[in-house]
This record gives C-alpha cells, structure tokens and sequence, in this order.
C-alpha cells in the first residue's frame, strides 16, 4: 500500500491551525520546499493534504463530486448560504444547475457589458476634479452595484438599497470555523435575523416578477423562469439562496482582483504606458464597450490574467476525499481533507518564467505561457464547478481598468498593500491613490 503524505511539524492539538490562519500561503509555501508537491499539515486534528502543480490541479477538479466532495468542506458557509449551488451535494446540484448557469448564456453579455459600462462611468463621474480613494474600498462598493443591477435588475438599488448588502454583510460577520452554526450565539442569531429580513425584502420582488414575467431581464428573472433539470420551477427559498451563493461567489472576488489590477498597473510605469497607448487607439472618449472592443484592448486583458496569476481571490480552493484516493506515489487516506494552492502553484518556476514578476506579456502570442498545460492556472477553477462567472468577471475587470485609465492620471500612495481576507477570498489591504481627471 502507498504511504501516506508526510506531515509538516507541527503543535499538540493544534497541529498548525494557528500558522494557517495567520498566513497560510508561507504554511503552503513551506511544505512545497521541504517535503515536495504532495504533503500534509493538520487544522487541529484534521489532517489536510496538500496538492501543487498542473497535474495534481488536473485530478483534484477532474474528481470533484467524485472522489472528492466540493460541498462538505465548505459546511459552514450552509448556514449562511442555504443547501445551494456548489454547497449542495452532487445530486442536489445536478438537479439546480442549470438554474444556476442560465444567466451566464453568451448572448446576454452584451446587456451586461452595457450595465458594466454604465455603473462604472457613473462611479468615475462621482469621484470630481481630483482627490483621494482607497481603491480596496472602492472595488467593493462599485462591484456591488454592479452586481446589485445585473443580479436583480435597474431598480434593485432604489428598492432594497443599501440595506441588502448590510444585510449581507452581517452575514458574512457570523461566519466562523470552529463554533457550530446552530449554536445561539449572539452573531448567529443576527445572521438568522438578517435572512428573515432578506427574505421579507425579496419575496415581494419575486412575487411581482412572477406576475409580469415579460417586464424583467436579470439573473433573478433567469432564477425565476429556468426549470430545473428534472422540470420544476424553483421555489422562493432556492432562489433566494441561489442569490446568495451567488453574491459571495461573484463580489469580494472581482473586487480584489480589480483592485489588484490597478495597483499592480501603477507599479509598473512601463506597463501603464502600453495601457494608456492602446486606450488612445481602442478607445477614445465616449466609445460603447462591446465584445470587439474589449477583444483588442490585449494589455488589458493580459494585465487581467495576469493578477488572477499572480493575486488569485480563491488563493486556496478545498475539498473532502470521499474514499481513499491515490494521488502519485502516496494514499490519502477518506475523510482528509484535501487543498490546492492557485497562489503558490501559480508561482511555479517550471511552469512560469520568472514568475514573482509582474510580466501580462508572458500571455502575448509567441509565448502564452499559461496554455503549456491546461490546469497551470487555476484561478477560476476548473471542472464541472468551474467558475459561471469568468467572462462576465473579466469583463468586468476589464471594464473598469480601461475606463478609470482612459479618463484619470492616477499615483499610488500606499505601494506595497499586504493582503486580507474577507468572506473566503483574498484582497488588497486599503490601498491609497490619488486621482486628477485628465
Ligand atoms: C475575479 C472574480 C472571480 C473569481 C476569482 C472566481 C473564482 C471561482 C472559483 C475558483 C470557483 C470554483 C470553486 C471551487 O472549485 O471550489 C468559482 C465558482 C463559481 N463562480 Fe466564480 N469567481 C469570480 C467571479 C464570479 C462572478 C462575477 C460570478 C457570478 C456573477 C461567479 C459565479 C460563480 C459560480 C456560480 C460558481 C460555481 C459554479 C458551479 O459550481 O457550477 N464567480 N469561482
């Protein structure tokens, strides 16, 4: 029988928790070094093993709802999401799928390219002459109403407003690994109280939408019309839930890496030139952002690629062997958990050529370095569960680096932002820059 992975040093009882917490990618970054690309540390008393590298990539998503289960490592986000989407098991998940997929169909891009393009010139247009922001801050509140406009329509803002995210907000705040979800803990019962509003605040929308179904284009309308695969139509508490899941999976994700890519960008003066000189030929002043636009904005969207390589939000991705498994010369054993690293794989010499530099032209014909094996970069996942979102994200991206550069001259203030982790992903710590309308 193969042996299993070796183990990190670690404490009593502890094992080494209190190093993953405090920063998990040295933990990651250690155990590659001295043990090689499969090993194990432990969370407490639960043994995690770790794999790195494309092949490695390439069994942990090829085996996801297989051997390996997406849904049970990720339990404490139930609580807070609902028995949804990749938080469902497989069978639960077939069944809701296509719901889940039905807005990211390739002809409804254009729509939300225009409500990209909208949102974010109204952002830019409230910043004035000249000033100050942290662009960590910003991404999460110009994301949002994005979000809040494509996921439930024009009117979703004046209707729930701000109320909704803090709603969400406070959901995200309850989150915790070791305390049960259904113990009645003060942030527990304001997380079940903050569901309890959401649903009051979202029933009648959907309410009213299923009565004049003709009147709404949105992610939400798609929840409300697409039938399940076995045909039946999703009650409230599924679409809900689904709104939620999809919240989480599509907000602080997109923020982080937007952020990145500006910051990254403006540390780069070389790079920004090649940016603001393409800009001037694709798009002048009052150009409507389509697909063939953002198609020949390339230094853009090899600056977008290249933070999800280099500043992945789902900088570790996790699952739960649902069997003893065999991965190269080692068994890991049922019931470990097992972890990729998008962070540290990404940063794989073998695979990428000085990869600690900030380089998108690694991307450019003539040396795409990302298609020398399929699962080298993994930042949106892969697999069934890979990420619904990518495009409508890297639009995203995309919409707001090309626009903010088109219309701003920007300095950053704060150089070398660390890193912080919200509900899941990680993101830039605040980030100062300073603005003048051009
Ligand atoms: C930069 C932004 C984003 C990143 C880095 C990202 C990353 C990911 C990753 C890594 C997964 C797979 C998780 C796993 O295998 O454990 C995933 C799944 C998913 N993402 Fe994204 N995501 C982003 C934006 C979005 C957006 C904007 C949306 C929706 C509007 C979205 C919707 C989803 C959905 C629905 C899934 C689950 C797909 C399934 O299980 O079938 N994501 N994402």
């Amino acid at each position: 029988m193969k042996p299993t992975p070796s183990f990190l040093p670690g404490a009593p009882l502890l094992g080494n928790a209190l190093e993953f917490n405090n920063n998990r990618h040295a933990l990651i970054q250690r155990g590659l070094d001295e043990l090689g690309p499969v090993f194990a540390f432990k969370i407490g008393p639960k043994p995690v093993a770790v794999l790195i590298g494309p092949d490695y990539q390439q069994f942990f998503f090829m085996e996801t709802d297989k051997k390996l289960s997406i849904d049970k490592p990720y339990r404490s986000l139930e609580a807070l999401f609902g028995e949804v989407a990749f938080l469902a098991g497989p069978e639960v998940y077939q069944e809701q799928r296509p719901i889940l997929h039905s807005p990211f169909q390739r002809e409804k891009m254009l729509k939300y390219m225009n409500i990209m393009q909208c949102e974010v010139q109204a952002w830019l247009d409230s910043l004035g002459p000249e000033g100050e922001m942290d662009i960590s801050a910003e991404m999460g509140r110009l994301v949002q109403n994005v979000a809040g406009n494509a996921l439930m329509g024009q009117n979703f803002q004046s209707q729930v407003g701000r109320e909704f995210w803090d709603l969400y907000a406070d959901l995200g705040k309850s989150l915790n690994m070791v305390i049960p979800p259904n113990w009645p803990t003060p942030k527990n019962i304001r997380r079940d109280r903050a569901k309890r509003r959401m649903r009051q605040l979202l029933e009648p929308i959907i309410a009213e939408r299923r009565q004049n179904p003709g009147q709404y284009d949105d992610f939400l309308q798609d929840f409300i019309e697409t039938p399940s695969r076995s045909g039946s139509q999703a009650d409230d508490e599924t679409i809900i839930s689904l709104l939620r899941a999809l919240m989480f999976a599509s907000h602080e994700t997109t923020a982080g890496q937007a952020a990145w890519t500006i910051i990254e960008i403006l540390r780069h003066p070389d790079y920004e030139a090649l940016v603001r000189q393409e800009l001037e030929v694709i798009l002048p002043p009052r150009t409507a952002i389509d697909g063939t636009v953002l198609r020949n904005l390339e230094h853009v969207a090899w600056a977008v690629r290249e933070i999800e390589r280099l500043h992945p939000s789902a900088d570790i991705l996790m699952r739960l062997a649902e069997e003893d498994i065999e991965v190269g010369d080692f068994r890991v054993p049922k019931d470990w958990l097992v972890l990729i690293s998008p962070m540290i794989a990404h940063r794989l010499p073998e695979w990428f050529d000085e990869p600690e530099r900030f380089d998108p032209q690694r991307f450019a014909p003539g040396r795409e370095e990302d298609r020398r094996h399929r699962f080298s970069m993994v930042g949106f996942g892969g697999g069934v569960h890979k990420c619904a979102g990518m495009n409508f994200a890297n639009n995203e991206m995309m919409t707001i680096t090309a626009l903010l550069f088109q219309q701003f001259e920007l300095e950053l203030l704060t150089p070398n932002p660390g890193l912080m982790f919200g509900l899941g992903a990680a993101r830039p710590e605040p980030t100062r820059i300073h603005y003048r309308r051009i």
